[in-house]
């Protein structure tokens, strides 16, 4: 497995790919790898030739006051666990590589940027599609893989692509889960034992709506309901959002025609969780 630092290894890496016709596939991350990140190595494994991961804890898009300093930077376990997962290659460039001093471009998805995580993160989603644009641009995949667990981060990033006529296919990878239904993710960690098995109500909040969807309740309000109850009752009140949105767009209905998404942001001690689930009718 290569660990590429700078632009012009991954240039030579890339067009070694290309001269022989193999298909790349890349799945970006912040690092602190764990088995929701291995999930889209395998999907990229399954469909690509070659597959290569970044690490870059991206600074634009964490607010002020975020946890940018503290994100956890675990590089010898990731790369262990990616060379065990059949990673080809490892981009992990430093901030000077993505950004170099003199930058005024930035990519704003808009409104969808402002929305939901966006309204509790300004800025957040501008540095999102700023750093995935340039990230695609130096890798050139055909192919990348994003986590439903970040559905807003996906839909965006999608709607960039369509948006910018960027010559690459967007992958969705469903969310790996806890036992108990708990998301994987990175800031899990700062959780205590007793926060722990509170996040695990996110889930069942979810899976209230989806039986009251099933029952026949249409309206996107009283979905919202009943899962910010069962939130409350666990204990979980700094609720940034509950909402049911049309599962493509993210644009809010009246009255739900086809299947939508339910997406929660809730803080739980210091960590932030989001998760979400497309309901089903069956
Ligand atoms: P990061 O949080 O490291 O996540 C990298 C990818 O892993 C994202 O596509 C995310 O949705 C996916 N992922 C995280 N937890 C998951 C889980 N439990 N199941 C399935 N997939 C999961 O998202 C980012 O980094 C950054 O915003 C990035 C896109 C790299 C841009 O900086």
């Amino acid at each position: 497995m290569k660990i590429i630092a700078d632009r012009q290894t991954l240039n030579h890496w890339m067009n070694g790919c290309a001269k022989e016709g193999e298909r790349v596939g890349f799945v970006p991350t912040m690092g602190a790898l764990h088995a929701g990140h291995l999930s889209l190595v395998r999907e990229a494994r399954k469909q690509c030739r070659r597959t290569i991961v970044s690490i870059f804890v991206n600074p634009t898009q964490f607010g002020p006051g975020e946890d940018f300093g503290h994100y956890p930077r675990t590089f010898e376990a990731d790369r262990d666990l990616l060379e065990k997962a059949g990673c080809d290659a490892i981009f992990l460039p430093e901030v000077e590589t993505i950004y170099p001093p003199g930058g005024q471009t930035v990519v704003a998805v808009e409104p969808l940027g402002s929305q939901l995580c966006g309204a509790a993160r300004p800025g957040h989603f501008q540095g999102v599609a700023t750093v995935v644009m340039i990230l695609f641009n130096l890798v050139r995949p055909q192919v990348a893989y994003f986590g439903l667990k970040d559905y807003q981060q996906y839909t965006l990033i999608r709607q960039m692509v369509r948006d910018l006529a960027m010559p690459l296919e967007v992958v969705g990878v469903p969310t790996v889960r806890e036992r108990d239904g708990l998301a994987l993710s990175s800031r899990n960690r700062y959780l205590t034992e007793a926060e722990r098995l509170q996040a695990s109500a996110l889930f069942r909040a979810m899976n209230r709506a989806q039986d009251h969807y099933r029952k026949g309740e249409s309206d996107p309000r009283q979905l919202e309901q009943s899962a910010r109850e069962v939130l409350l009752e666990s204990g979980i009140d700094r609720i940034d959002y509950v909402a049911v949105r049309e599962a493509e767009t993210l644009q809010e209905r009246e009255c739900i025609e086809t299947p939508p998404v339910i997406l929660i942001a809730v803080r739980v001690g210091k960590a932030r969780l989001i998760d979400n689930m497309v309901l089903s009718l069956y």
